[in-house]
């Protein structure tokens, strides 16, 4: 295990440019380390270290089977948060100046395997929280696309892309050259970056989710200095959510106004035939329909305002049922 830590650090440093820490946190009383792994799988065992100046210690063990061990002085002082299965999150109560440093999160999978992720605890006034160059709206689910664009004339040695919270900044990616680049582990499943071209460099982060709302900076770090850019990106739930419940309404209201037209039409037609057929049988049957309807039109009118089911008696009414049952079996 430090072998294999010291071979990773050894690895970092030898690309040119230093990542030290996938999130840097700001020192709090609660402080809460986030390490939630984004695979799907089975979670086995949850590792957590520390090291400051070349120390390293045991923070915390979970196993599955085994449960919790929590070392030395931590004892009593962790509280995983376990939001959702793959999650390794942790809370250090009264934390104090003894906790800062860099911490590092290994959470064992399967089938995937290891899963690890560093967290630097510093004291901060927060991060620099500049006025941003752009800003961006993206629709959750959807994609952004960070451009980190500068006009220079010199060397770029490398150019970091970090996310900048209120306690927290995290590095999404890592272009130094001509080495390559490094994609920070909350972020390598979904971000797409190529470092090419040093000065016109595009991130695709994909399926934006409300926690990606934020500050984006481009570090630019080159012979003539540092420059910055920063943009910042709202998210706003997807339209389409609200769209499919406008649409249902509306097209429930439609539906029901072809209904309803439908059997307007149906009645119209329908009374005008037995108008016709009424006036055909008044000529032969005078008497015996005058007794029901005294008159024609009032006949016609009642027909249009009592409800269907009253009307059913009638063998006269029977091409009459279809369209007012419709209309209930509809609305
Ligand atoms: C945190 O500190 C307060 C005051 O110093 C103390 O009363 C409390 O017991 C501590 N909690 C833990 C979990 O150490
Ligand atoms: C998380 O919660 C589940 C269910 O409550 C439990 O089985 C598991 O041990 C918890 N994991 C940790 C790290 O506390
Ligand atoms: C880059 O260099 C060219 C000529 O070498 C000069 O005209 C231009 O102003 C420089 N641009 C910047 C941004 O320094
Ligand atoms: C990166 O961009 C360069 C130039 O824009 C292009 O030639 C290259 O194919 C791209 N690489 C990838 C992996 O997309
Ligand atoms: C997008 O993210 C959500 C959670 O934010 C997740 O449930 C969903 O599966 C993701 N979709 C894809 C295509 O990765
Ligand atoms: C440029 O940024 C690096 C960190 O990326 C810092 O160490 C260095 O001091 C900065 N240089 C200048 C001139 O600000």
């Amino acid at each position: 295990m430090d072998y294999l830590l010291l071979v990773m650090i050894l690895f970092r440093l030898h690309k040119g440019a230093t990542l030290t820490a996938d999130t840097t946190v700001k020192m709090e009383q609660y402080l809460t380390l986030k390490c939630e792994c984004p695979w799907s799988g089975i979670l086995s065992q949850i590792n957590w270290e520390r090291k400051s100046d070349s120390k390293k210690e045991l923070v915390a063990v979970y196993h599955k089977q085994h449960g919790l061990k929590l070392f030395n002085k931590y004892e009593g002082r962790i509280v995983f948060l376990n939001s959702s299965s793959m999650d390794g999150s942790i809370t250090i109560i009264n934390a104090s100046a003894e906790d800062l440093g860099l911490y590092q999160c290994s959470i064992k999978t399967f089938p995937k395997g290891s899963w690890t992720k560093h967290l630097l605890v510093e004291n901060s006034d927060g991060f620099d929280n500049r006025k941003p160059d752009s800003e961006e709206l993206v629709e959750t689910g959807h994609h952004f696309m960070l451009r980190c664009h500068y006009v220079l004339n010199g060397t770029v040695y490398h150019v970091t892309i970090e996310r900048i919270g209120e306690k927290h900044k995290d590095t999404i990616a890592l272009c130094s050259f001509p080495d390559g680049k490094i994609i920070g582990p909350d972020y390598k499943e979904r971000t797409l970056v190529n470092c090419s071209r040093a000065l016109n460099i595009n991130l695709l982060l994909k399926n934006i989710s409300i926690n990606d709302e934020g500050v984006y900076q481009c570090h630019f770090s080159t012979d003539r200095g540092n420059h910055t850019t920063t943009t910042s990106l709202s998210v706003r739930k997807e339209i389409n959510e609200f769209m499919k419940i406008i649409l249902i309404y509306v097209g429930a209201g439609a539906g029901g106004v072809v209904v309803f037209t439908v059997t307007i039409i149906a009645m119209v037609v329908v009374c005008q035939k037995r108008q016709k057929r009424m006036r055909n049988r008044a000529k032969l049957d005078v008497p015996k329909r005058r007794q029901i309807n005294n008159y024609e039109h009032a006949a016609v009118y009642d027909r249009m305002t009592k409800p269907p089911s009253r009307q059913n008696k009638e063998d006269i009414y029977v091409n009459f049922q279809k369209p007012p049952r419709r209309a209930k079996k509809k609305t």
